[in-house]
């Protein structure tokens, strides 16, 4: 895609990576992902916000190609998604200075190679004039790293947020339009990325309700030319309260907790619970952390394997618990074979989440009736829950 103009003298001058599926051999990128850059243009000088993915640095570079001089190269988070290419941005413009949190100056020299004395610190609200563009920057500490600061072009009303509001989503028209597809995606990296850091975000979303926005370009995915579109859905996974909803994530080796789990969901949606069953076989981790974001309640459902739960069980719950989901209470069912300690570890293991034990159910074996009555008393102690305020 060619460099465009999103704003009087701002060129975004990214790259995009369609074909990317995995992000740090971790995050499913169904709609791959962007590396959003922008070069900002004053009568004086000129910055280039972030860079882009090494794999990606000869399509920056292409699109710098008639730029004879960059001033400052603005890095406003250290993941190298972003700053991945500024060694060769800076071998090609010997003159740009690197401007960056303080926090972010020493990961710049470990993490990249990049000389101590090329760059600038800035402090939160300071300013930058380019001549007829001023920069403010606002240094917005976990989203998603503790060096990151967001850049706000006071003259354009443009807010450059790096991976806030992000979403891996390769889209070539570049603004976003298509409001269901970038709900998806946004909602999927809001999971993913930023979910465990609510409390940082709530802060942060604070602040910009003080700053008029026209526009808000993002690090990753579209960019988005009404910015009250993922203001509101922020507002909402982040403030609040968890919805009336179930996220089940399941595994079975012979069918028994297959059986305990259908049975659960068919009785929490005929008490008019909302239940998201996951086959942890094959499930997409992105959708279950997307489910988690507005979940009430967490039921995990595991056979017990050489008397823990089973691996892919516990690798969901390691996941929810580092998540940090607004979720507030907590099932355990499964079967097992003679003996079983699955209910203790995976008790261990979601115990960051700090949330409500409900009574597990376990059966040796095949469920018996005695086995749904208890999977029909634990959907309606969810109901009861979910009716608390
Ligand atoms: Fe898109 Fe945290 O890097």
């Amino acid at each position: 895609m060619k460099a465009r103009e999103i704003a009087p003298g701002v060129r975004w001058v990214g790259a995009l990576h369609g074909d990317r599926r995995l992000f740090d051999d971790l995050i499913p990128l169904p709609d791959g992902t962007t590396y959003n850059a922008y070069l900002i243009a004053g009568r004086e000088k000129s910055a280039l916000i972030d860079t882009v993915d090494p794999a990606k640095t000869d399509v920056l570079l292409a699109h710098l190609s008639e730029v004879a001089r960059v001033d400052y190269v603005v890095i406003q988070h250290v993941e190298q998604d972003h700053s991945g290419s500024l060694p060769v941005v800076l071998d090609r413009y010997p003159e740009a200075r690197v401007l960056a949190t303080p926090k972010a100056k020493g990961m710049i020299v470990d993490h990249l190679g990049v000389r101590e004395g090329r760059i600038t610190t800035v402090e939160d609200g300071e300013t930058l004039s380019l001549g007829g563009k001023t920069l403010e920057f606002l240094h917005a500490p976990w989203v998603h790293w503790p060096e990151t600061m967001l850049t706000y072009l006071r003259e354009e009303r443009v807010l450059f947020p790096c991976d806030l509001f992000g979403s891996h989503f390769a889209l070539a028209g570049l603004f976003a339009t298509d409001r269901a597809r970038m709900y998806e995606a946004a909602k999927r990296y809001y999971a993913e990325i930023m979910m465990p850091f609510r409390a940082a975000i709530r802060g942060h979303l604070e602040r910009l309700t003080t700053y008029a926005l026209a526009v808000i370009a993002p690090s990753h995915g579209p960019i988005h030319p009404d910015p009250s579109f993922i203001l509101d859905a922020y507002r909402d996974w982040v403030l609040s309260p968890p919805k009336n909803e179930v996220v089940l994530a399941y595994v079975s080796m012979h069918g028994s907790t297959a059986r305990m789990a259908e049975h659960l969901v068919a009785a929490l949606a005929e008490r008019g619970v909302g239940v998201e069953p996951f086959n942890l076989t094959v499930t997409d981790l992105g959708r279950l952390a997307m489910a988690l974001v507005d979940a009430r309640t967490l039921v995990i459902g595991a056979p017990t394997v050489l008397v823990g739960p089973h691996p892919s069980a516990v690798s969901a719950a390691y996941l929810a618990s580092a998540l940090r989901p607004k979720l507030r209470h907590a099932a355990f069912i499964g079967s097992y074979g003679w003996s079983s300690q699955a209910e203790a570890r995976m008790k261990a293991l979601l115990e960051p989440l700090k949330p409500d034990w409900l009574p597990s159910v376990l059966c040796r074996g095949l469920p018996t009736d005695e086995s749904r009555a208890a999977l029909d008393r634990l959907a309606d102690a969810i109901v009861a829950r979910h009716r608390e305020p």
